[in-house]
């Protein structure tokens, strides 16, 4: 287990090509780039935890991967093999989720595990929905738990309407979809991140959405992708609220994706007061361009109770920007934030009490009243967005946060970029 402490910094203008690229979308050109019979190149590939496992399953189903010179080369299967040992997805609900769905209509057998904290997380949304159109999966408490096992299974056309806005399980039903036996149909209370339906048009699928999202099953195999990845907004977002609350702090993020269902926690800033601007470059799958976050004077209390689904991953990084607005601030219909990495919504909660801020626990969200955040030691509870949230509020306090080896799984370089406006140590158990 490793520690990090991170001390208050000054004013500092960052400009940032290195912030990791996006995870969602590195897990769907992985999982994805199977659908064709031709290699798929993607440059930029996240090369952290999460994202290297689903690659490894990936070639576990037969897929061939080379990089040269930057450029990553995945070429698919004739058909994808049956693996000869079990599928591990390490900490990642969303490659759990969305192999639960391309492998419900593939010949052959599989299981599907994780690291003890994915394995606590329920896979119900999931497996209930593709269970009711013929696929044979389980788990434990009655295919909730993984590990899960799947026998691939024809599936049945359906039309599904999902209680919740998760892109993780749209992505799933979409993927099962493609392979069913008639045109499909899905919706969802609220859209979730669309990243999926993008990228699959752009590989030639017949998806449309409007309100309602209608697939129709693959005639033959997708176009390859070709892509760019472009960083990830939710791991920027952490320099962001950094520039948002430090004093004469500002950050530019380059080449990030402005997907709108992804930038929502940006807007929230600047709600608050921060100055953001979005300059979009250039579009493919999806817009991509700079953001850049400069302190704007004293932030301000707010509440975040609407398009849930498009910051939900940037709370616990928004709720240190709370902690020290002024006023209270409040979020609601984040239920959703329990069945995280960790439950976020116990975790800030806790965080924020230990720096000494007023923190009230709602089933579905948290209160916050803003003050001057105080030197703490954080547990992590092994999620990487708390370890790098306090870390950022280690700019304004000195923190000490225990477990950040969780950080790996989305973030390698994390620590490499906050070392250029704060001091920071780092050790090992046992080390002093
Ligand atoms: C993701 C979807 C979201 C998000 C997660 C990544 C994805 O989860 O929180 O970090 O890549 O599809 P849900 O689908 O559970 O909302």
């Amino acid at each position: 287990m490793r520690y990090l402490q991170v001390k208050p910094a000054g004013a500092f203008d960052l400009r940032c090509d290195a912030i990791a690229p996006d995870k969602s979308i590195s897990h769907r050109c992985a999982i994805f780039s199977l659908l064709s019979d031709r290699p798929s190149r993607v440059v930029n590939y996240l090369k952290a935890e999460d994202t290297l496992n689903t690659l490894a399953i990936v070639q576990q189903l037969g897929a061939e991967v080379q990089e040269r010179e930057g450029i990553m080369t995945i070429t698919p299967p004739k058909t994808p093999q049956e693996p000869d040992d079990v599928l591990d997805c390490g900490n990642s609900g969303t490659a759990m989720r969305l192999f639960c769905g391309f492998l419900a209509s593939l010949p052959g057998h599989y299981v599907l595990t994780g690291d003890r904290y994915l394995r606590k997380r329920p896979m119900k949304r999931v497996t209930a929905p593709l269970s009711q159109i013929g696929a044979k999966l389980d788990g434990r408490e009655e295919g909730n738990l993984a590990p899960l096992c799947i026998r691939g299974h024809r599936l049945r056309a359906f039309n599904y309407e999902s209680p919740i806005a998760s892109a993780q399980v749209k992505s799933a039903m979409i993927l099962a979809a493609l392979r069913s036996d008639g045109v499909c149909t899905y919706k969802e209370p609220e859209l979730s991140r669309d990243h999926t339906e993008r990228m699959l048009r752009g590989m030639g699928a017949n998806i449309e959405s409007w309100e309602t999202i209608t697939i129709e099953p693959l005639r033959g195999p997708l176009e390859p992708l070709d892509i760019r990845v472009p960083a990830d907004p939710s791991s920027a977002f952490f320099f962001a609220v950094a520039a948002a609350i430090v004093p004469g702090g500002r950050v530019v993020i380059e080449n990030v994706t402005l997907n709108p269902t992804r930038i929502e926690a940006y807007e929230v800033l600047k709600r608050m007061g921060a100055r953001v601007e979005l300059v979009e470059k250039e579009n493919r799958y999806e817009p991509i361009g700079d953001i850049v976050v400069t302190h704007g004077g004293a932030l301000q209390g707010v509440e975040v109770s609407e398009r849930i689904a498009w910051l939900i991953d940037e709370l616990p990084a928004l709720s240190i920007a709370m902690a020290v607005a002024k006023g209270r601030s409040v979020v609601k219909n984040a239920g959703e934030l329990r069945v995280k990495e960790s439950d976020r919504i116990a975790c800030v909660v806790e965080g924020l009490r230990r720096c000494g801020i007023e923190a009230t626990e709602r089933e579905d969200g948290y209160e916050i009243e803003g003050g001057e955040i105080g030197s703490a030691e954080i547990d992590s509870c092994g999620d990487h967005r708390i370890a790098m949230s306090f870390a950022i509020a280690g700019l304004l306090a000195e923190m000490k946060i225990t477990d950040i080896d969780c950080i790996e799984t989305s973030f390698p370089n994390f620590l490499e970029i906050l070392e250029k406006i704060a001091k920071i140590r780092t050790w090992k158990e046992g080390e002093a």
